[in-house]
């Protein structure tokens, strides 16, 4: 049976954009893995810690690790389970928000998740297809409707290179934008992205 995770980190919760249409990529998922059981993790419900003092003592001097690493043992064991990840997100100032950052921080752990190597990093995580979907007010895949230039992306790839760290080379990006400008722009929005995804998942 599959497992999907369904990580969702906008603060407006459940009501997010971000949140909704994640749920609309996870349903399509269930109807094709008909089985499939979800695990939703809402960090907004349940904020991952920031790296704390007792958390860097342990990335670096290795000190206390099992106690400074439950919560990131957690919720890496997490991704470790699922066959497919569903992330949604809003773009916060051009990149990831607060919320999804400290988790990032949380799973990249060197000797776990990653080995440094004298080549660079090695990701130590199986490869698995994880669909990120965004939420923005503006745009950034390309110039806006209005012809205004895209705003810098530092979102994508960042998460591609996040992912890559690990050993998670099958991302796919669904952006639903210019979401604050207006319900028929939303409405268009959205359409795209529901465009998008059936060329994914036909
Ligand atoms: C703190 C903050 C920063 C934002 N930064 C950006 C940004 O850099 N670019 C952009 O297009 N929209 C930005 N927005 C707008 C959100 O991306 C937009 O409202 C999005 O649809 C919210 O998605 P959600 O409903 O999933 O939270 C920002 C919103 C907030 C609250």
């Amino acid at each position: 049976m599959a497992t999907i995770l369904f990580l969702s980190c906008s603060p407006r919760g459940a009501d997010a954009i971000s949140s909704r249409f994640g749920r609309e990529v996870v349903d399509r998922l269930q109807q094709r893995e008909r089985d499939a059981a979800v695990i939703h993790r809402d960090l907004s419900a349940t904020p991952p810690s920031p790296a704390s003092r007792a958390f860097v003592a342990a990335v670096v001097d290795r000190v206390d690790e099992e106690a400074a690493f439950a919560e990131s043992e957690q919720l890496i064991k997490e991704l470790e389970q699922a066959d497919i990840v569903v992330l949604a997100t809003p773009m916060h100032n051009f990149s990831v928000p607060a919320l999804l950052k400290a988790w990032v921080d949380q799973i990249v752990r060197i000797r776990r998740t990653f080995a440094s190597t004298p080549s660079g990093k090695e990701g130590l995580l199986r490869d698995r297809p994880v669909y990120v979907v965004i939420s923005s007010g503006g745009w950034f895949t390309g110039p806006s409707p209005s012809g205004a230039l895209p705003q810098p992306d530092f979102l994508r790839p960042y998460l591609r290179t996040i992912f890559k760290t690990i050993g998670i080379l099958q991302v796919h990006f669904l952006a639903s934008e210019g979401t604050t400008r207006g319900d028929d722009v939303l409405a268009l929005a959205l359409a795209q992205a529901r465009r998008a995804l059936d060329a994914l998942m036909p």
